[in-house]
């Protein structure tokens, strides 16, 4: 297989030394990488950084390598373009379509997927100039990506920092598995569920589960980019990048996770279920630390009682009429996940469920995913293997689906 040639564009912010990570990630999942600095980025980052990390020569002008026609050459061979921080001047360059240095002159050519991840102050960001050239790009079929919510250069937070460059890269990566990302969420509301909840025994232990968390941030990661309001409560997790703007509500326990999912309900137009909730927790919590051999810790005959299935809480509370949300749940089967797929979406009343197989421990903690989205109307979508990311697009895609066929706009 040839690698992908991957053109990383970097413009004149703070943000560029974050794009010396962006450029590792690309090289070391094997990418053959040519990073194309504006002038202003070299103020931040020196050319040799972005040689001795991409292995290729850094140029900023069309003047150089004129005879190998360069200006034009390195986006007619790119495969992915991804431009990481793009500034408030060269959205409005690409905007306008110039080709005043080698960087805007490759957009121009490239004919590949572009994702563009800006990064500037919030009010740049805000302006109405800013938001009607990102609004132009997206038109052109340009992955705009939303900036996260944070602490920019000087003292001041707010949306305008840049996404994390692993999430760059993994955003881009879905851009070339499943297309640009459209806004077909804006003006919505998505509400997820994510990771394993823990059940504590006494102070130190716990029941949990092995959920990484990954596929309900995934989700949520595009449904941010895709223009929704997102809040994901999240158990236990992996260490995960927030999606941008994203409400991240932690809690522990499935009890907690409840709470705080009914109390977002109201307003929300599409619920994944997509943490791991545990099914039964102890009985009692223990206030001090059960010892072993103490005739009351009872450590090896722990008492069980049953979980409120948030899922099924939530269907009923749409058929009291409390939301309208489209509702979809996971279901992880290690065996004839379709057939118990179909009756647990039955059972549960849901709008459609996501059935993966988890044999041999397949699928926690992983970055892949597949297999079949199954709707309440009977149809059956086969999720082939890809991101998490991808698989995320692939539900939402089908939640979207439900919502148009179900809601005004
Ligand atoms: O019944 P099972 O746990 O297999 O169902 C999985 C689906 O139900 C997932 O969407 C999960 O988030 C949800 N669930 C829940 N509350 C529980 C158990 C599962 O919301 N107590």
């Amino acid at each position: 297989m040839t690698a992908l040639n991957v053109v990383v564009g970097v413009a004149g912010g703070i943000a560029a030394y974050k794009a010396c990570h962006l450029v590792r990630n690309f090289t070391e999942s094997g990418a053959n990488v040519r990073v194309v600095p504006t002038p202003n980025a070299l103020e931040f980052v020196g050319a040799a950084t972005f040689e001795a990390l991409s292995g290729n020569p850094v140029d900023t002008g069309v003047f150089t390598r004129v005879d190998e026609v360069q200006h034009v050459r390195v986006g007619q061979e790119a495969d992915l373009v991804v431009i990481a921080p793009a500034t408030a001047d060269l959205l409005a360059r690409l905007a306008v379509g110039r080709a005043d240095d080698l960087l805007t002159a490759t957009v121009l050519v490239a004919t590949c997927p572009v994702v563009v991840a800006p990064a500037m102050h919030t009010e740049m960001w805000r302006n109405p100039a800013t938001q009607a050239n990102v609004a132009a790009l997206r038109s052109r079929g340009i992955t705009v990506l939303e900036p996260a919510s944070g602490r920019l250069t000087g003292a001041d937070s707010g949306p305008g920092r840049l996404l994390e460059p692993d999430q760059i890269a993994d955003l881009a990566r879905t851009v070339l598995e499943t297309g640009p990302i459209r806004r077909s969420l804006e003006g919505r509301r998505v509400l997820i569920s994510a990771g394993g909840t823990q059940e504590n025994i006494d102070p130190v232990r716990y029941i949990g589960n092995r959920s990484s968390g990954r596929q309900g941030f995934a989700l949520g990661e595009i449904a941010a980019q895709r223009g929704a309001d997102v809040s994901i409560v999240a158990g236990d997790t992996d260490a995960l990048p927030t999606p941008a703007g994203a409400e991240i509500v932690r809690v522990r326990s499935a009890r907690e996770m409840q709470r705080e999912i009914d109390a977002r309900l109201g307003s929300a137009d599409i619920v994944v279920m997509a943490a791991a909730v545990a099914d039964y927790r102890p009985e009692k919590e223990a206030t001090a630390k059960l010892k072993k051999g103490e005739a009351d810790a009872n450590l090896s005959t722990l008492r069980l009682v049953e979980n409120p299935d948030i899922l099924k809480g939530v269907v009923e509370k749409r058929n009291a009429q409390q939301t309208r949300a489209v509702i979809a749940g996971f279901a992880a089967e290690t065996d004839n996940p379709l057939e118990y797929g179909r009756a647990k979406l039955a059972r549960k009343g849901a709008d459609l469920l996501m059935v993966n197989s988890v044999a041999g421990g397949r699928v926690f903690g992983e970055r892949r995913n597949s297999g079949w989205i199954l709707g309440r109307d009977g149809s059956e979508t086969e999720v082939a293997d890809g991101s998490k990311l991808a698989v995320a697009a692939q539900i939402l895609d089908a939640a979207e689906g439900v919502l148009g066929r179900s809601l005004p706009n």
